[in-house]
């Protein structure tokens, strides 16, 4: 390259306008479900207690938004099958959103039971594992949530949606981006306030989540949708970093990176919420969130867990940058 080469791409490049990074928010909200996904996937039984623990951690850490856990059958989420005396015994504040999942018009009944406030409608893009799911199609699984949805609202109740395996399926393979958006357009018609797209076995890649977000854009606000993207290859940051740019303002994380479907093989950590508030706070995004608090709620479940968990913050440990963010 000869010196005036370089000195006009040196001169382009000033003039051009930032393309990376020109629309990220100035905070983000972010979903904790490590209590749900995170437990859901151990093979040990969590006692009651070490739940209610890690879920004051990650309050005290400042979440905001945090789903403890599923009223779905126990038989298919033994781990989970305490549903209703955690959700009891969950000391209610009005700034903390709990939340749980919940599969049918037997789930809903529980959790108002409890006085929940929210609850999470899930289901799958791909067939095949929908019904390793919850055993049923997708239509009757939407047939379902049309009986479940305006009570629950009807009821004050807020609900959000899943939808998984959005960017493949472990049985299906590929996933036709315009199907997701078609199921969460149906999703948001029936009173679900958010669709929450599902990286359920960690196979994005960020070409393909701009695809994703930008079909999404084009069809609805971003408020309308979030991301959960299981960290399973490494990816979910540089994902999340395209959703960032591209204004999306939701993320799903899980504190220390423990998490997976167990109807999905192939399904590992989360999203570490360490990792992403790293992260965010560095790019001077608000999160409402002290990470040094919430690297304590990490420690909580490493020991309610009782196994080393894959964070990467978590592991290395926190880091003070020597210059404060703007923001955050
Ligand atoms: P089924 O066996 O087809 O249901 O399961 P059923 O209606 O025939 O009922 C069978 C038995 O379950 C009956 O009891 C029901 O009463 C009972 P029995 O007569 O045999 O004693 N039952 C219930 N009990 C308590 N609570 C309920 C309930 N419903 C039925 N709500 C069902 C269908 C949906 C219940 C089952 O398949 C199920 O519970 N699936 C849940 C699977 C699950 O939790 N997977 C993990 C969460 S999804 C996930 O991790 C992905 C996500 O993170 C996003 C992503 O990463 O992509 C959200
Ligand atoms: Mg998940």
């Amino acid at each position: 390259m000869t010196e005036g080469t370089a000195e006009i791409s040196r001169a382009d490049r000033a003039a051009a306008p930032a393309p990376l990074l020109a629309r990220v928010p100035d905070a983000v909200s972010i979903y904790e479900v490590s209590p749900r996904d995170g437990l859901q996937n151990e093979s040990a039984m969590i006692p009651l207690e070490g739940k209610r623990r890690l879920i004051a951690a990650l309050v005290d850490a400042g979440l905001r938004r945090i789903e403890i856990t599923s009223f779905v059958s126990p038989k298919w989420v033994p781990q989970l099958a305490d549903a209703e005396e955690l959700a009891r015994t969950l000391p209610a504040r009005e700034d903390v959103t709990l939340s749980a999942l919940c599969p049918n018009a037997r789930g809903l009944e529980r959790a108002l039971a409890v006085g929940l406030r929210e609850i999470a409608v899930f289901l799958s893009a791909s067939e095949a594992h929908n019904r390793a799911n919850v055993n049923k199609s997708i239509d009757d699984t939407l047939s379902v949530f049309s009986e479940i949805v305006p009570p629950a609202r009807e009821a004050g109740v807020a609900v959000r949606a899943y939808v998984s395996t959005v960017w493949g399926c472990p049985y299906e393979g590929d996933v036709d981006p315009a199907r997701v958006v078609h199921i969460a357009e149906r999703l948001i018609a029936l009173g679900c306030y958010q669709v929450s797209l599902g990286d359920t076995i960690g196979i994005g890649t960020p070409k393909q989540t701009h695809d994703i977000v930008r079909r999404f854009l084009d069809a609805m606000p971003p408020e309308r949708f979030a991301l959960h993207l299981h960290d399973t290859r490494g990816t979910a940051l540089a994902n999340i970093l395209i959703g960032l740019e591209l204004g999306v303002r939701d993320f799903d994380a899980s504190v220390a990176g423990v998490g997976g479907c167990p109807y999905a093989p192939g399904a590992a950590g989360n999203m570490a919420t360490e990792d992403l508030v790293f992260m965010l706070h560095g790019m001077g995004v608000h999160t409402g969130v002290d990470l040094d608090k919430l690297i304590e709620a990490g420690n909580v479940a490493e020991q309610v867990i009782g196994r080393p968990l894959p964070g990467k913050v978590h592991r290395a440990g926190p880091f003070r940058l020597r210059r404060q963010p703007t923001k955050g």
